[in-house]
């Protein structure tokens, strides 16, 4: 039986994507090559939780669905720069992504780099713009969640310390890899979450709400991350598993040991469970949402 979480996913699948292919370059438009492999990234077979959870926290405060998407696809070109540049030779150096070869070998190096650049450009120009019927103070404070969650203070400077504790482990390595994990991958996941709500107009306290429990979804879904990466299957994870231990990265599994990681995953699972009793609405698939990241498989 499916659980109500994927079937949501599932069923939003064709809207995310039909989203990004308006929003997108068509292939065929000058830098050809650039666009095409703009598209290549993008319509590779990634999982778009991302646009899901703005969808998902949207509704449960009230925005419609359609603004929902549009700001999902936007979060997608910029979580897609992030994967295309987290494999190039410089960070992570894999040749598979989304189960297909990486924009650098499938195309090059430079194109690869200029793929980023544009999906983080017309991520959060989009945000900027779209949807036109949203008030445009709502759609500002969505552009600088996302601009703020890439940021040096987000995404960017997580993966410069990912980076950094691969060269050498820091001093205090739990501490170390809790705020890399926090800022690589649940600072843009945190912010998936609080579009949704600025979308709808939260307060306060609601947005305060979708953050911590933010925090919480991007910590499971690393930590499943690193998981996957040492008892995952490249051909279903859609990259190559076992690159954390080969580059020695600082992970949950190569600290904690994968039991250990597995009961830190319950830890925070419970404190998510907890969380989403708060939560005005909706909340039956924010805790299938928790049990998916807990026991997904790719
Ligand atoms: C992979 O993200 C990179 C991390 C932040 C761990 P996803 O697992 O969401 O990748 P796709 O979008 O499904 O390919
Ligand atoms: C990457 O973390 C996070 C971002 C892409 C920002 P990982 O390096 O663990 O992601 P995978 O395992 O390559 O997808
Ligand atoms: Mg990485
Ligand atoms: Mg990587
Ligand atoms: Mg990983």
């Amino acid at each position: 039986m499916t659980d109500e979480f994927t079937q949501f996913a599932r069923d939003l699948r064709e809207h995310v994507d039909g989203a990004l292919d308006r929003l997108l370059p068509p292939a065929s438009a000058a830098p050809a090559r650039l666009h095409e492999a703009v598209r290549y990234s993008v319509f590779a077979g990634g999982k778009r939780v991302r646009p899901v959870l703005v969808v998902l926290a949207g509704e449960t405060f009230g925005a419609p669905r359609d603004a929902c998407l549009i700001g999902g696809a936007a979060l997608e070109m910029a979580h897609t720069f992030s994967l295309v540049h987290d494999v190039l030779p410089s960070l992570d150096n894999d040749d598979l992504r989304r189960g297909q070869p990486t924009v650098h070998r499938q195309f090059d190096e430079a194109t690869a780099v200029l793929v980023g650049d544009a999906l983080l450009n017309l991520g959060l120009q989009t945000l900027m713009e779209e949807p036109a019927a949203m008030a445009a103070d709502r759609r500002l404070r969505a552009s600088v969640l996302v601009a703020e969650a890439i940021g040096t203070h987000g995404m960017i400077g997580g993966q410069m310390a990912d980076l950094e504790a691969e060269r050498e482990w820091p001093a205090a390595p739990e501490a170390a890899l809790d705020s890399i994990h926090e800022r690589k991958t649940g600072a843009l996941l945190t912010a998936a979450l609080r579009v949704g709500g600025a979308y709808a107009g939260v307060r306060r306290a609601e947005d305060a709400l979708l953050l911590t429990l933010g925090r919480c979804v991007g910590m499971l879904f690393q930590i499943g991350d690193d998981i996957l990466d040492v008892e995952g299957e490249s051909a279903i994870l859609g990259k190559t598993a076992g690159k954390d231990h080969d580059a020695r990265k600082l992970t949950y599994p190569s600290l904690h040991g994968v039991d250990g990681s597995r009961t830190i995953l319950a830890q925070v699972r419970d404190e998510a469970m907890t969380l989403i009793e708060e939560l005005p609405s909706s909340r039956r698939l924010f805790r299938s949402l928790v049990d998916y990241l807990c026991n997904r498989d790719r």
